[in-house]
């Protein structure tokens, strides 16, 4: 695949296929009234509660709330990433996908890409054939040996040697600019030299199976440091990538687990001894977007971490990404090893079976997180308690909506003895805001929610506003800055479903309050939409006219008023009069 998606091409195919007949196909769908139901696939339930309808081409678990639509239903089910969720449905559909010629990057930029790419992948052929055939290749090929790397993991790896000199790749690959763009020569005293010399040469490949950087090891323990990684380029972002991923995946496209190990050799070993479903961060905290990158491939995730101050102080680190990825579909598991040992290590000394045993006996994570703090504190005093309460609450605070975080609150609320949520539901909710606005806007909540859902779910309705365009001037209600928004981009978008309507949203900050929208339950059979849809309409405006009114009025009596603004107040009072 190259370039980008066209915008209109998956607006379309979300009109070719059909919601229905995809579920169908992951989940045996049963007709009710108007929807398909089944049970739902995203959590575990006995009576069904995921409903798709083909109105709306959306899908809505009453009972763990996931929701969306086509696109957003195989991104779930099927851990893929965006694009892939395309490509699949354009299979289904039998289509083509013109990728567009990448837009927002200059040609250039795209061409330095792909140079930059390939002259990665050669100089990681060049460190392979160095491996087999420098002068010097004996003192690579004893270290490997003398640690106990096997030649067929040495050639999953693609591991290579990059021998002992300051100019060995510029004389041979003839491009020092681009050389030392792909992060692969440094610059000193007007001079570019290798960057790594005399190392062990780990190529990162990204997803895709495109070498991006490497890592080099000394060959030579005196020497510092012991790993050089390349630094950031065009291609490499270490805290977006992790080591072995692509290795993992070619094995196994679906792994039940990633154990996310420190280490470049780590992952080497487990991979020999038949655990090949590793993976190593690249030497940093553990970031949100290479948990996210797991997920997409697996749905449980094991943070295995040497036993040794840093390897536990780096586990703990984990938790700010963790608790921002956790919902109830990803499980995390936490596996802290002897303190004198690596995975490498511990498993060449206790064997694969007990090293396979402990990844069994993982701690779950919400065990792990609440056993951090225990430990610590005297949860038989209130201070102690109450310190658990404000350790654990900013954690807490970053998990997604789910029966997940229900738990952990309770769990909590048990550990401390005091309900903790209510705190933590009114951090969630915008602070900002002083407690009478709050309190009003409540109030109207329901009856521009219930319009906007009306609207959401059913975009045709557009046609009332069109018809019977509101002065949007003279209106004043909480949240119309949203309602105008949305309801411009439904009369210029014109969406027929539902789906294709949210499917502009994805990952946007509305999103997630227009899935909500979409979902939301209304119990109006399909005849009565449309009087439903005019009825609160005409009430939010009449609302939102005399809010406005009663505001000009309490100005004209203070500050005073503008020329337009008496003459809104005029028309405001005239149409109040009718
Ligand atoms: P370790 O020092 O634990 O190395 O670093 P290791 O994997 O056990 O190495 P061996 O067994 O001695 O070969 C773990 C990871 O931290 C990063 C690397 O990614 C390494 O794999 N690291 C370590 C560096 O980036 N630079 C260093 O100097 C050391
Ligand atoms: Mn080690």
């Amino acid at each position: 695949m190259s370039g980008r998606i066209p915008r209109q091409f998956i607006d379309d195919l979300l009109v070719r296929v059909d919601i229905v007949d995809i579920i169908d196909s992951h989940v045996p769908l049963k007709k009710t009234g108007s929807n398909y139901a089944a049970r739902c696939p995203f959590h575990n339930e006995k009576s069904p509660s995921f409903n798709v309808n083909r109105n709306k081409q959306f899908y809505h678990c009453f009972g763990c709330g996931a929701g969306g639509n086509v696109i957003s239903f195989l991104i779930e089910f099927n851990h893929l990433s965006f694009v892939e969720a395309i490509e699949e449905l354009a299979t289904f559909a039998g289509v083509e996908i013109p990728y567009e010629n990448q837009t927002n990057f200059e040609p250039e930029a795209k061409n330095k890409l792909l140079d930059l790419q390939q002259l990665m992948a050669q100089v990681a052929t060049f460190y392979v054939e160095q491996l087999k055939t420098h002068v010097q290749k004996n003192i690579a090929i004893d270290y490997l040996k003398g640690r106990g790397v096997q030649g067929v993991i040495a050639r999953d790896f693609m591991i290579g040697y990059a021998p002992d000199g300051w100019q060995i790749l510029s004389p041979h690959f003839k491009n020092t600019e681009l050389l030392c763009e792909a992060g692969m020569l440094a610059f000193k005293n007007d001079m570019y030299y290798d960057r790594f010399r005399q190392r062990i040469m780990f190529p990162i490949r990204n997803k895709r199976g495109h070498v991006i950087g490497f890592g080099g090891r000394v060959l030579d323990d005196t020497q510092q440091p012991k790993y050089l990684n390349s630094p950031e380029t065009l291609l490499f972002h270490k805290s977006n990538e992790v080591y072995g991923l692509y290795e993992l995946l070619k094995k196994n496209s679906k792994p039940a687990r990633i154990l996310i190990v420190e280490g470049y050799m780590d992952v080497i070993t487990l991979a020999q001894f038949g655990i090949d479903y590793a993976v190593a961060a690249l030497g940093t905290n553990l970031t949100a977007t290479q948990l996210q990158l797991l997920f997409r491939s697996t749905s449980e995730v094991i943070l295995c971490f040497d036993g040794d101050k840093a390897g536990q102080d780096a586990a703990w680190k984990a938790m700010d990404a963790v608790f921002s990825v956790l919902n109830d579909n990803r499980q995390v598991r936490v596996l802290l090893l002897p303190s004198e040992h690596d995975p490498d290590s511990l498993l060449r000394s206790e064997g694969v079976e007990t090293f396979t045993q402990r990844i069994e006996n993982a701690e779950m994570v919400s065990s792990y997180f609440f056993n951090h703090f225990t430990v610590k504190l005297n949860l038989d005093s209130i201070e102690g308690r109450a310190k658990l309460a404000h350790q654990a609450k900013p954690f807490l605070l970053k998990l997604a909506d789910s029966f997940f975080k229900e738990m952990m609150l309770a769990k909590l609320k048990e550990l401390t003895d005091f309900d903790v949520a209510p705190a933590i539901e009114k951090e969630n909710t915008a602070p900002q805001e002083n407690r009478h606005q709050k309190e009003n806007q409540n109030v109207r909540h329901s009856l521009e929610r219930l319009t906007l859902a009306l609207l959401v779910q059913n975009p045709k309705l557009v046609k009332k506003l069109e018809v019977n365009p509101m002065d949007w001037q003279a209106l004043d209600f909480a949240g119309i800055e949203t309602f105008q928004k949305i309801v411009q981009q439904i009369c210029v978008e014109k969406p027929t479903t539902t789906a294709q309507f949210l499917e502009h949203y994805r990952n946007s900050p509305d999103e997630k309050m227009l899935n909500a929208l979409a979902s939301l339950t209304i119990l109006i059979p399909e005849e009565g939409i449309e009087a439903e849809f005019d009825g609160a309409l005409n009430q939010l405006i009449s609302q939102g006219r005399k809010n406005r009114l009663d505001k000009l009025q309490i100005q004209a009596t203070t500050s005073g008023l503008s020329e337009d603004e008496k003459e809104i107040l005029r028309n405001l009072l005239q149409l109040m009069q009718r």
